[in-house]
């Protein structure tokens, strides 16, 4: 195995130096952490499924020409993507009250919205990532009017676009968090939607039965974690190469170790 720089470590995801200029290898671990890193535990096989579920996703947003960051899956818990420069906002549409929407509006949990609402929270960890106005991110220079308008229009369009992919497949899109980068070729910047989309971002309902399969299993101690996620990739209709975050056919032992002390550089 190539020694590989790690570029930056966060809570579910290592991303590391990619073979070519302008690409990361991001790595999804299996580590899950709730209420800013106060809740922590290690899910076996979460980062396998949130590999494949993101892929998928990214894939398909791609079809419906969604620019994403996506270059190609490397092995069981790697993917290769283009190295953008994150935008420090998560954007989260919602189209159901539950979860922060609940508690700082005292809506009803489970209350379908009357329209999909977009929200804007700052990136900062110190800080709790806070919600923000687009007066505050243009004001502060997080993104321009511009920027901002394009970040709505893609969340909208993916919001649309995965309630019905969801929908298909018996589940409710409750909500969900994304993240964007300025991607650079020579001159020309572009918007691209980055990070991941797995269940660790969304919130997913079973349409009939309201059962929930996504991180509030969590945040909230209702374990059967792996399950749940597992549940999602297998609706969706791409759990055949894996099974309970263990390999089978088609993927070696050797791609789905954690990485080496050799990647383990300083960043
Ligand atoms: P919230 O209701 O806790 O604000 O979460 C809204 C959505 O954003 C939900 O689908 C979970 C997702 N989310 C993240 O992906 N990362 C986070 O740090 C938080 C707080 C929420």
């Amino acid at each position: 195995m190539s020694r590989r720089r790690r570029i930056y470590e966060g809570k579910a995801k290592i991303l590391f130096e990619g073979p070519e200029p302008g690409t990361v290898v991001q790595y999804f671990k299996d580590d899950a952490t709730a209420f800013n890193n106060q809740k922590h535990d290690v899910i076996t096989g979460k980062g396998v499924l949130n590999n494949r579920i993101s892929e998928y996703l990214m894939l398909k947003l791609a079809e419906i020409g969604i620019p994403t960051h996506f270059m190609k899956r490397l092995n069981m818990r790697e993917q290769l993507v283009r190295e953008v420069d994150i935008i420090p906002l998560e954007v989260v549409v919602r189209n159901v009250a539950a979860g922060s929407l609940v508690k700082r509006l005292g809506l009803e949990h489970g209350q379908a919205l009357p329209r999909s609402i977009v929200e804007f929270y700052y990136k900062k960890d110190e800080l709790g990532d806070p919600l923000v106005s687009e007066d505050h991110i243009t004001a502060l220079g997080w993104a321009t009017a511009q920027e901002l308008d394009e970040l709505i229009t893609y969340a909208v369009r993916v919001n649309d676009f995965l309630t019905g992919l969801f929908m298909g497949v018996g589940l409710k899109l409750i909500d969900f968090k994304l993240e964007f980068g300025r991607f650079w070729e020579e001159e020309d910047m572009r918007i691209l939607l980055a990070d991941e989309i797995s269940p660790d971002n969304c919130r997913l309902w079973d349409l009939k039965t309201n059962e929930i399969l996504d991180k509030d299993r969590f945040r909230q101690d209702m374990g059967g974690v792996a399950e749940a996620y597992q549940e999602v990739a297998q609706r969706l209709g791409i759990l055949p190469e894996i099974s309970n975050g263990q390999m089978t056919e088609g993927e070696s032992a050797e791609e789905d170790k954690t990485p080496t002390e050799e990647t383990q550089d300083k960043a």
